[in-house]
């Protein structure tokens, strides 16, 4: 069989070359893109006089054919015409005969390439944004539930100030919400066409790049044929976006493993979301977020690495820019899988509220309130800080919580306490204090998940 550029060359090319150059074992995830591309380029050609009605009609017909087999599988594809655009091509010749060889007028398969990749980019966001909203609805419905269950919020995995459960949960709903503005956002990017730009300077043709951009749902052509080419910043941009996202993932992953553990025992997922250890058999191990926190590496990875790949590329198309396509592909998948995994896994956890009530009640997590309590009544809250340092204190060596002493007790390390103290120290009151906009008191809860509504709908 002959090569597609093998006019120029004497020998044929050396096997171990042809597998170590090809890349259709990865690109042919391409192949429905690379159709559609060629589609609304054939209809430009046609449009533009460059090629006559008859030989558009054909080329599409020997594509829509083409397609129907991808989608069926019956097609295979061949290492010997390496990449995705030059199988199809091949395959088009085919089925059409010599005329199939009028599709690459005008056009090179580095604008090719590129034009596939902002399609197939564009198709996944689209799909991302849905999976994310699916996690933020799991959020939302368990926040919902648990607007009144109160747990120790932490900071320095210490025991700090009792919080709302949900309004925790909600706290990720706000980061996701931004991961699916970042993917909104990129879509401005993703939807510059490359097509036209041909190899790298243009084409002699007259060709009309507003009409394929237009056709293929982008807002405009790349201004400059070398750019068009040679960037990949909108994988890039594809590839932070969703290293953030994967961070975010993996936070929310690790708290859940601890929450599950024995040491907390605040949450227990479903059965159907753990799995059990070969040799312990009392053990269900959270092997979902483990994972979904171990996913996070390759994420990370990609984008290193490509950004690494175009740091000290000429311009313009090199063939080093093959290796941008397998970490794009693997970081969508990934994605997909994380946050098909995660909504029904946050939609079906038990959340223990008993437990995390008594965790509330057994440590010292309202001693900031005592000290507000006196700030009000005219301490300054400096001073105010050190007496109840002292309470603490006098608390742990009679091992004793904070609402176990007695008026009498308090009354000895200042005037200013009453009987309402006990009042103000009881977690319900703790929390339901914090009224400030965007805190966790209830009511503020209540009015997050109303907005968070709005976002989703
Ligand atoms: N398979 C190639 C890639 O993915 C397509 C572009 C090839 N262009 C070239 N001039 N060899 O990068």
């Amino acid at each position: 069989m002959t090569k597609l550029w093998g006019g120029r060359f004497t020998k044929p090319t050396n096997q171990l070359v042809e597998e170590y150059t090809s890349s259709i074992h990865f690109d042919q995830k391409l192949a429905l893109q690379d159709i559609q591309g060629s589609i609304a380029h054939v209809e430009m050609l046609g449009a533009c006089d460059i090629l006559d009605n008859i030989e558009v009609t054909r080329i599409k017909e020997g594509l829509r054919s083409i397609e129907e087999k991808v989608k069926n599988g019956d097609v295979t594809f061949s290492v010997e015409h390496e990449d995705i655009h030059m199988n199809i091509e091949k395959l088009l010749i085919e089925e059409i005969g010599p005329v199939g060889g009028k599709l690459h007028t005008g056009r090179s398969r580095n604008d090719q390439v590129a034009t596939d990749m902002h399609l197939y980019l564009r198709e996944k966001t689209y799909a991302l944004i849905e999976l994310v909203e699916g996690v933020q609805r799991s959020l939302v419905d368990q926040a919902e539930e648990h607007v009144k269950t109160i747990l120790p919020g932490y900071t320095h995995l210490q025991r700090a100030q009792p919080v709302s459960f949900g309004h925790h949960l909600l706290a990720y709903f706000w980061m996701f919400e931004r991961d699916k503005e970042r993917l909104r956002d990129s879509l401005k990017r993703i939807n510059w066409c490359p097509l036209g730009a041909a190899a790298l300077a243009g084409t002699p043709y007259p060709i009309d790049r507003k009409m394929t951009a237009d056709a293929l749902g982008f807002d405009h052509p790349y201004p400059n044929s070398l750019d068009a080419v040679s960037d990949r910043d909108f994988i890039l941009e594809f590839l932070s976006i969703s290293s953030i996202m994967i961070t975010h993932i993996s936070r929310l992953s690790e708290e859940l493993i601890l929450w599950g553990s024995q040491e907390f025992q605040f949450v227990e997922l479903d059965d159907a979301f753990c799995t059990g250890s070969s040799i312990m058999p009392q053990k269900k191990n959270p092997d979902v977020p483990e994972l979904l926190r171990g996913k996070t590496g390759r994420i990370y990875g990609h984008l290193m690495g490509l950004l690494t790949l175009l740091k000290g590329l000429p311009l313009a198309y090199n063939k080093d820019m093959q290796e941008d396509k397998e970490g794009m592909f693997d970081t969508v998948d990934t994605l997909e899988g994380a946050l098909s995994l995660l909504a029904p896994m946050l939609a079906s956890m038990e959340v223990k509220a008993g437990q995390m009530k008594s965790a509330v009640t057994e440590d010292y997590s309202n001693a900031t309130d005592i000290a507000d309590y006196l700030a009000v009544k005219g301490l300054p809250f400096r001073e105010a800080h050190e007496v109840i340092g002292k309470i603490v204190l006098y608390s742990i060596q009679k091992e004793k919580y904070l609402l176990d002493l007695s008026l009498e007790e308090y009354k000895e390390f200042s005037p200013l306490f009453e009987a309402d103290i006990f009042e103000k120290l009881n977690p319900n009151q703790v929390v339901a204090a914090r009224n400030s906009e965007g805190g966790t008191g209830f009511a503020q809860v209540e009015k997050q998940i109303q907005l968070a509504k709005e976002h989703l709908s």
